[in-house]
């Protein structure tokens, strides 16, 4: 390999390298060649800051792109790498070359491909016998563009999994109230554990507590001999499969506490077989002061990390305590307001612009009586009755509640937009004639969050610390329920919709029945679709949309994911394979196609009800499956403009868009691609519509998201998509680095890309 390195007359310095590919299996020269231009006139000492030598091998574009990354990270100011009109080989850097931006920035996202690759290959794809092709020609002028909507990608929450209580909602506490085991005393006060044996200690549930809504209360008898017990007994709370406590860390706990005598009570956090204290307080009172319910909060700085901790409450004396109301929050939550701040800010990288709450078949309950009733989840923490989730089956304290759920949108900037029940339960229905204090109920949930602070509801969400209101626009009247078994669905569904238009004009209803093939016969002005199948089929569905009638109502994908045992597991690359082509179908359907989001999003791996998700987690590590990575591909889809393209080819397995967007005052231009065949395809892109006189394209970032088998998953050993420190193969999150490295321009109106399974072309 002979290299050469010069520098011109304008402070421009070039590389040039001349090396041997690995293309097919034979050895060819390639001619290589870049440009570097220092950002003032000092001079660079730029012979030492190469490698003494560049590596022959496989690979000799990573060789490049390491001198070059050598270079800048050597020199003392900026120091950009960008494309010369002299030479025929420039590569990129996204953030040094946006100095040169000056109007055009042209962006290529390829979404994976199907099939393995063996390291990085260098396929020609004029040379191989059996090719595959497909040419994407774009209309790059905006003219021939069509907006796509503001709230196109959002994300749907549902209690599911433990999504929220064990996840998103912070509480460390599981059953803080003692009435998850029911009303019926005594009860089990699971999964809290009694410390101590029956010699030293009795702890019963009786109906004691000062809060009307959840009268269950925790009562403790101590029983210690003479001796006593040094160690103490008493119960403790091991919270969801562990407590994540973190040295240095402050928690707030509060409880509630009754005695008929004198108190001493440890409030610890400590390792999970309770041998290692990491934090303690004392509770020390007389019983005149705790003769009636009182409240004791304190602050818990741990001195040590345990992601399986627990909560104990202990004592060394003799006597009856009754405990209630024990809750245990980390003090840094997202803005204090009781979001886990990993899984919060995996939310905010998708930048929704909606989100979908509570849920789901959460909201409608195996049984009416089992519901998400939004009353019942709003005023003090302590007052809440808690409910169990009879679909997903587990009970939850409320702690994330219908405020909470609103707040959460307000973080996130994204709009609100809140399914609640209509009437209807997977095993019962409320008739028509009967439907009103549903209506009202739900009429009720609107006024609290956007009626005024002197408004009934609304002066319930300003005592919570809220008085401007919410700014909700979108409701779902019930969820799934427009089956031929909810017989009472469209005749509730009227009386809601005509309730709440008459009430709140401008709000948008979305209706539970399928307008894609049929155009709906009642009023709405969204309809929901959901869709869960296998990859293939949800590939293939990216062209669901094509026939729809334009002039309906528009569609809300609120749920879609590729489900299925043999193929996306537990989401896998294929399942987001699936994804990204539907995707890319609702993309370029947008102008009937509202709103989308992926389900479920969330899961608790200790807490496996539905599979696949997009993010994983457990008290102390996340991940984010292939499918979350793929929804990253479109986080600049909303409000953006959808280009006009067609494409040709022999290829049935590649969909592709093309968008336009602005950010920081500049246009992109975007393509995504995804390839479901198991064949390499060559992809040409040819854009017409760009006014050569000014424009100039700058930079070019490519995102690749692939990965050794279709069949890998992503898991807790990568928790983040960390370009920087990422290793290639085996990790669908794969992305940056394998974009980083094979670039090449041939020529200099195009742009090649070479990938394993995928060569792209893209002309200006
Ligand atoms: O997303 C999981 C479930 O799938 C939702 O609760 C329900 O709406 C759908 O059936």
């Amino acid at each position: 390999m002979k290299k050469i390195i010069e520098k011109n007359s304008n402070n421009q310095f070039s590389l040039e390298v001349v090396t041997w590919l690995q293309v097919k299996g034979r050895a060819r020269r390639r001619f290589l060649r870049a440009t570097a231009v220092e950002e003032d006139t000092s001079s660079l000492p730029l012979p030492t800051l190469l490698k003494p030598e560049l590596k022959h091998g496989k690979k000799p574009l990573f060789d490049l792109m390491e001198a070059i990354r050598e270079i800048k990270s050597k020199s003392a100011k900026d120091f950009c790498v960008h494309v010369s009109s002299d030479f025929n080989l420039a590569m990129m850097d996204m953030e040094c070359s946006l100095k040169f931006l000056t109007s055009i920035f042209l962006i290529l996202f390829l979404i994976g491909s199907y099939s393995a690759y063996e390291n990085v290959r260098l396929v020609d794809a004029r040379e191989d016998n059996e090719k595959h092709y497909v040419t994407l020609q774009v209309d790059a002028s905006n003219a021939t563009g069509r907006p796509i909507p503001e709230t196109l990608f959002g994300i749907f929450f549902e209690e599911i999994n433990h999504a929220g209580a064990g996840g998103l909602w912070a509480e460390l506490v599981s059953n803080r109230g003692f009435e998850a085991g029911g009303q019926i005393i005594p009860s089990s006060i699971w999964p809290w554990s009694i410390i101590g044996d029956e010699s030293t200690i009795s702890v019963v549930t009786d109906r004691s507590s000062c809060f009307e809504r959840n009268k269950i209360a925790l009562r403790m008898e101590v029983l210690c001999n003479s001796s006593g017990c040094p160690s103490g007994v008493g119960v403790y709370n091991p919270g969801y499969w562990g407590m994540n406590i973190e040295e240095g860390k402050k928690y707030k706990v509060t409880l509630y506490v009754r005695s008929t005598g004198d108190i001493d009570v440890s409030v610890s956090l400590t390792s999970s077989n309770g041998s290692l204290t990491l934090a303690s307080e004392q509770i020390i009172a007389l019983a005149s002061e705790v003769s009636k319910w009182t409240k004791k909060e304190m602050l818990l700085e741990a001195n040590g990390t345990d992601d399986g901790a627990r909560l104990q409450l202990t004592t060394t004396k003799n006597g009856s305590i009754w405990f209630d109301q024990v809750s245990a929050m980390p003090v840094d939550t997202y803005k204090g307001h009781g979001f886990r701040n990993d899984l919060f800010q995996m939310m905010v990288d998708l930048k929704p612009r909606f989100i979908r709450f509570p849920g789901g078949c959460y909201v409608e309950g195996a049984w009416l009586s089992n519901a998400f009733h939004w009353k019942e989840t709003v005023g003090a923490w302590e007052e809440r009755p808690g409910h169990f989730g009879d679909v997903w089956k587990y009970w939850t304290d409320d702690g994330l509640g219908h405020f909470e759920f609103f707040q959460l949108a307000e973080d996130l900037g994204a709009a609100p937009i809140w399914v609640f029940n209509s009437g209807i339960s997977h095993h019962d229905q409320v008739e028509t004639a009967r439907i009103m204090p549903f209506v009202q109920e739900a009429l009720d949930g609107i006024e609290f969050a956007r009626g005024d602070a002197n408004s009934t509801w609304g002066s319930v969400r300003a005592a919570m610390g809220h008085p401007k209101p919410f700014g909700l626009k979108y409701v779902a009247v019930g969820n799934e329920d427009c089956w031929q078994k909810y017989t009472y669905y469209k005749g509730n569904y009227l009386v809601f919709y005509n309730a709440i238009k008459k009430a709140y004009p401008d709000i948008k209803i979305i209706s539970n029945c399928d307008g894609s093939s049929q155009p709906l016969d009642h009023p709405a002005d969204y309809y929901d679709f959901h869709v869960y199948k296998p990859s293939k089929e949800l590939f293939s569905m990216s062209h669901k949309f094509d026939n729809t009638s334009r002039d309906g109502p528009k569609a809300f994908v609120s749920e879609y994911a590729a489900k299925s045992e043999t193929d996306a597991n537990k989401g896998n690359l294929l399942a987001a394979l699936g994804e990204a082509g539907f995707l890319l179908g609702l993309e370029k359907n947008s102008d009937v196609v509202g709103m989308v989001s992926y389900a479920p999003l969330f899961l608790n791996t200790n807490d496996r009800g539905w599979i696949p998700d997009a993010i994983v987690f457990n008290s102390s590590h996340l991940y984010g499956t292939p499918s979350y990575w793929v929804q990253q591909f479109f986080t600049e889809s909303s409000g953006a403009t959808l280009l006009s393209s067609t494409m040709e080819g022999n290829s049935s397995y590649v969909e592709a868009s093309a968008i336009s967007f602005q950010s920081n005052g500049s246009d992109y231009i975007q393509i995504k691609a995804v390839n479901f065949a198991n064949v390499t395809v060559e992809l040409k892109v040819k854009m017409t519509g760009l006014d050569s006189s000014n424009t100039k394209v700058s930079a070019k970032k490519k995102k690749v998201l692939t990965s050794a088998s279709v069949m890998d998953e992503n898991s807790f050993l990568q928790p983040r998509d960390d370009c920087a420190t990422r290793n290639l193969g085996g990790d669908a999150r794969d992305v940056c680095s394998r974009a980083l490295l094979l670039f090449i321009i041939r020529h200099l109106v195009s742009l090649d890309v070479v990938d394993s399974k995928f060569y792209t072309r893209m002309s200006a």
